[in-house]
């Protein structure tokens, strides 16, 4: 077979999605809503698992970060102290050809010619700024007083609630406040599969430290970061950091990475770690008079904090997990004959289905009886699937195309049918080696938490 190009790898992946119930195009039986997107069962548990081992890192795991969870809905005043009603745009053109709207950014160039990348078109508009933020009214009155956006980030909440954080919790320099929840963005031209949504979900971090530390734990949080995507299975030669160069930082920040994945549309940003100085505590002072100076007990100075951000996107993230999984490789049939399997290899923590369970038989009721007692025994641990129907070979390739890193089998040996040394023994297969050994039934838990977490 000869290895697929990368927009027929992409195809394959956005297809597998789709009829493995990870991810579907919202409102599909209306005809879609453009940028948007829900998961399914099994994208919803892929979800939960890199947003909670994203948690237990960065907060559980640490004595420095406290977390929250801010509203969705934003003052306008917050957005404007921010930069963002007045800046946060981005240049359109639009095609006269096909009336395409484009950003300016995704326009080809053909022997110096600017051309609309789908139908070729020259005849192209002046670029004109397009703010991308939602704007809703609250209450029932639609007069300006009632304008509110939907955060276009979840950074804001937390500089806001800044000073009431720092009273509740007590937590000395250097400290973060972490968040995780959805972001809204009226993107000109959603694309590349969730890559880029108009809703979608952030992970971030607000560190604050002394000024004279910033670049210090830029660094720092970087290095951390890069260590988070290798311990999710993403390895690092596929990570690139670029260091953003100064005419494409934002004006207060004084160093900024993109951490980018090598996805088949290219190396594309999944996250960047920002020092943004002291600029959106000093606006938030400014707009709203309320001090939000930190003071300092020891040397009683107040001052306003710098912060440094690492802000990753979870749709980014899981896009780039089930990129990195998708292998097609050669395993073997129930009658021995090698053929080719999908297999999502995902890293055992984050994986949706941990463990499924297969009675060599459906119609034998004691090999049913014990599988279901072995589901019993681990549902308390890790989420499992029990499933009976099929040849045993077909219900392995089901599961290594959604990325189950192991799968037990109940036999007639586990009964101590055939050879009593091996009764309360299952045979443990696992995902990405197809390799197969004979487990305790009593060791089991252990071991399969052993090789998850
Ligand atoms: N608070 C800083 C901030 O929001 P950003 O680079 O605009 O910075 C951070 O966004 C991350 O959020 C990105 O690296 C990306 O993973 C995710 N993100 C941003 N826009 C997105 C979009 N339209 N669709 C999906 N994810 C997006």
């Amino acid at each position: 077979m000869s290895a697929p190009t990368d927009a027929q790898r992409m195809e394959k992946i956005v297809s597998l999605c789709k009829r493995r119930g990870f991810i579907f195009q919202s409102s599909e039986i209306y005809g879609g809503l453009n940028g948007a997107w829900d998961y399914g069962p099994l994208g919803v548990e892929l979800k939960r698992n890199l947003k909670n081992y994203w948690w237990r890192v960065m907060v559980h795991e640490r004595d420095d970060v406290i977390g929250m969870d801010g509203a969705i809905l934003t003052h306008p005043e917050v957005l404007k102290a921010s930069g963002h009603v007045e800046g946060f745009s981005d240049p359109m053109i639009d095609c006269r050809t096909c009336k395409a709207h484009l950003r300016a950014d995704q326009l080809v160039e053909k022997k110096g010619v600017k051309q609309c990348p789908n139908c070729g078109g020259k005849d192209l508009t002046e670029a004109r700024q397009f703010n991308l933020m939602f704007e809703t009214h609250v209450g029932a009155a639609a007069e300006e007083s009632s304008i509110a956006y939907l955060r276009p980030e979840t950074a804001q909440s937390i500089f806001v609630q800044f000073k009431n954080i720092l009273e509740v919790s007590r937590k000395k320099l250097p400290f973060g406040i972490a968040q995780i929840g959805k972001a809204f963005r009226n993107e000109i031209n959603p694309r590349n599969f969730t890559f880029r949504s108009r809703e979608f979900e952030q992970m971030e971090l607000e560190y604050f430290c002394r000024a004279e530390e910033g670049m210090k734990w830029l660094d720092y949080w970087l290095e951390e970061r890069l260590k988070f995507y290798e311990n999710i299975g993403i390895p690092r030669e596929r990570l690139h950091a670029r260091e953003v160069p100064d005419d494409e930082r934002a004006f207060y920040s004084k160093g900024t990475y993109d951490i980018e994945y090598d996805f088949p549309f290219g190396f594309q940003e999944l996250e960047g770690v920002a020092y943004r100085t002291d600029y959106d505590l000093l606006q938030h002072q400014k707009a709203s008079g309320k001090s939000l100076e930190y003071f300092d007990d020891e040397t009683k100075q107040r001052f306003i904090p710098h912060v440094v951000e690492p802000s990753a996107g979870v749709d980014r993230t899981i896009l780039a997990v089930i990129c990195d999984a998708y292998a097609e490789d050669q395993a073997p049939n129930d009658k021995g004959e090698m053929e080719s399997r999908i297999v999502l290899r995902f890293h055992p923590r984050i994986a949706p289905i941990k463990c499924a369970v297969f009675p060599l038989l459906k119609n034998k009721e004691s090999l049913v009886a014990k599988a279901k007692e072995i589901v019993d025994l681990l549902r308390p641990h890790m989420f499992v699937f029990y499933d009976e129907s099929g040849a045993i070979g077909r219900r392995y390739r089901r599961q290594d195309e959604i990325g189950t890193p192991f799968c037990v089998t109940v036999d007639f040996e586990t009964l101590g049918e055939r050879d009593p040394a091996l009764r309360e023994t299952v045979t443990l297969r696992d995902r990405d080696s197809m390799k197969q050994e004979r487990v305790a039934i009593r060791e089991l838990v252990n071991l399969l938490i052993s090789r998850i977490h």
